[in-house]
């Protein structure tokens, strides 16, 4: 059984901790996109771990970690992650591969995403400056540079120093040496060479053994290059679909799909977010939601419930449950609105409109809760929830058609309640 687990918002559901939780059912943890944009939290052994590009499974002895050929891989950024798992007494050996496809992040990369984002001006993404878009304007124009290309030294000079000196005509005040950057890949390669692989065949002769699979989205539907608030996306398909491009396998290797929601709303960035709280209530969400980028430590737009962007979601990657996050986050606030519809220049719209004009001229229409008093957060079962806490969920789930398989109350694996008669409920036997 191999399940899929993305973002069903605008990124930060919570996706490092469920994925995180679910791993002992599976014995292979795969990433299929985005880059160290992603800052997938995982509370473990005590600590706090962050991570970006490797997938939330690492943490788990004898669970093999796969980088697809959909990510885009800062090879700094990727060392710096493995030295500091490493660091916590995390082994990480052979358990991680490498597709050999997967783009590279050059330091030019980084430059571009700021240079992009500068002469933007209001119009400006809200990028993690991480170089992520320009990696993958590369990958798409076919001038990248690959992780297998650094096993041919010579090959990947000539295409680096055309690369850098282009890059260097766009940006004239650069110093960037190709022969420093090509200094810093010979020895990347070094390093990375033993984890690289043909990550398709990999997973095919998984499927084979019938070893469990778990597929990890990074961002989330609506910041997806397709099917998001476009231009205000990632440069990836954080959609199911990313599933089968950036790994290599068949969309009938995916048994089930796992959307990850957050309780109310967040998005980081630029662009419209229709439930946004900008008042006390927005401060709020973001003080008992501790709501700063994990990577960045930017503070995320905090709004309601958005179910027309989660139905959305439910449709686009056919989500089969969702995991409902940061519950506790609601607890003691006196009544909670949900946004079932959009109101657009005077009339009701119930699904989400994919021009950005017309989004931003809607209007959420709200449905109101009562909320509840007594806490939810680290409640395990669910029927120890105050019953409006209970039906807030039941709502929820009816209005976006899909079971809350899990529902979390708080950052720690231990704080979860899976729902034992979803559907879902044979993904996670442990
Ligand atoms: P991801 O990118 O989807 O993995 O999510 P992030 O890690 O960026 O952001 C989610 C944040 O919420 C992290 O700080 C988590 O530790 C925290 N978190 C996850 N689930 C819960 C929950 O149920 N309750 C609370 N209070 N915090 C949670
Ligand atoms: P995880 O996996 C939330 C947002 C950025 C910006 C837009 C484009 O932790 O959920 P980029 O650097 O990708 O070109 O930025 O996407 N963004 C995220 N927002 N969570 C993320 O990842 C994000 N990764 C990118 O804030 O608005
Ligand atoms: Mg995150």
């Amino acid at each position: 059984m191999n399940i899929a687990v993305l973002g069903a918002q605008w990124g930060d559901e919570g996706k490092g901790k469920i994925v995180d939780l679910l791993t002992p059912n599976f014995e292979i943890v795969a990433r299929y996109q985005g880059g160290h944009n992603a800052g997938h939290t995982v509370y473990a052994n005590g600590r706090k771990f962050v991570l970006r590009l490797l997938p939330s499974g690492i943490l788990h002895a004898g669970v093999t970690c796969v980088i697809g050929n959909g990510v885009v891989i800062d090879p700094q950024a990727l060392f710096a992650e493995i030295d500091e798992v490493a660091a916590a007494g995390i082994e990480i050996g052979d358990r991680l591969i490498i597709s050999d496809k997967a783009h590279l992040i050059l330091p030019y990369h980084r430059e571009l995403d700021l240079l992009s984002e500068a002469r933007r001006g209001e119009r400006k993404i809200g990028t993690t400056s991480r170089g992520i878009g320009p990696a993958y304007e590369d990958k798409i124009a076919r001038r990248g540079v690959r992780v297998g290309d650094l096993a041919n030294m010579e090959a990947l000079a000539s295409a680096v120093q055309h690369n850098v000196a282009a890059r260097n005509r766009i940006i004239p005040e650069s110093t960037m040496d190709a022969d420093n950057v090509l200094a810093d890949l010979k020895k990347a390669w070094a390093r990375m060479g033993p984890w690289v692989k043909d990550v398709s065949l990999f997973l095919s002769e998984a499927r084979q053994q019938n070893r469990a699979i778990m597929f990890e989205g990074a961002q989330g539907t609506l910041l997806d290059i397709d099917h998001g608030t476009y231009p205000y996306v990632t440069s990836s398909n954080a959609t199911i679909g990313g599933v089968c491009t950036g790994l290599g396998v068949p969309p009938r290797a995916i048994d089930g799909v796992l959307g990850v929601a957050k309780a109310y709303t967040t998005r980081v960035g630029e662009g419209t977010l229709p439930t946004e709280l900008t008042g006390e209530m927005g401060n709020r969400l973001r003080e008992s939601g501790q709501e700063f980028g994990a990577v960045t430590g930017r503070p995320r737009r905090c709004g309601w419930y958005d179910a027309v962007a989660v139905r959305y979601a439910v449709r686009v990657n056919g989500l089969d449950a969702l995991a409902l996050t940061k519950l506790d986050v609601l607890d003691g606030l006196p009544e909670l609105s949900v946004c079932t519809a959009y109101r657009c220049n005077g009339t009701t719209l119930t699904e989400m409109p994919g021009d950005q004009a017309q989004l931003a001229a809607c209007e959420p229409v709200y449905e109101t809760l009562p909320g509840w008093t007594e806490p939810t957060a680290g409640v395990k079962s669910f029927e120890d929830l105050p019953s409006e806490a209970r039906a807030y969920v039941a709502r929820l789930e009816e209005i976006t058609g899909v079971p809350a398989a899990v529902v979390s109350t708080g950052s720690a694996r231990e704080d979860t309640i899976i729902r034992k008669d979803s559907i879902a409920a044979k993904w996670f036997r442990r």
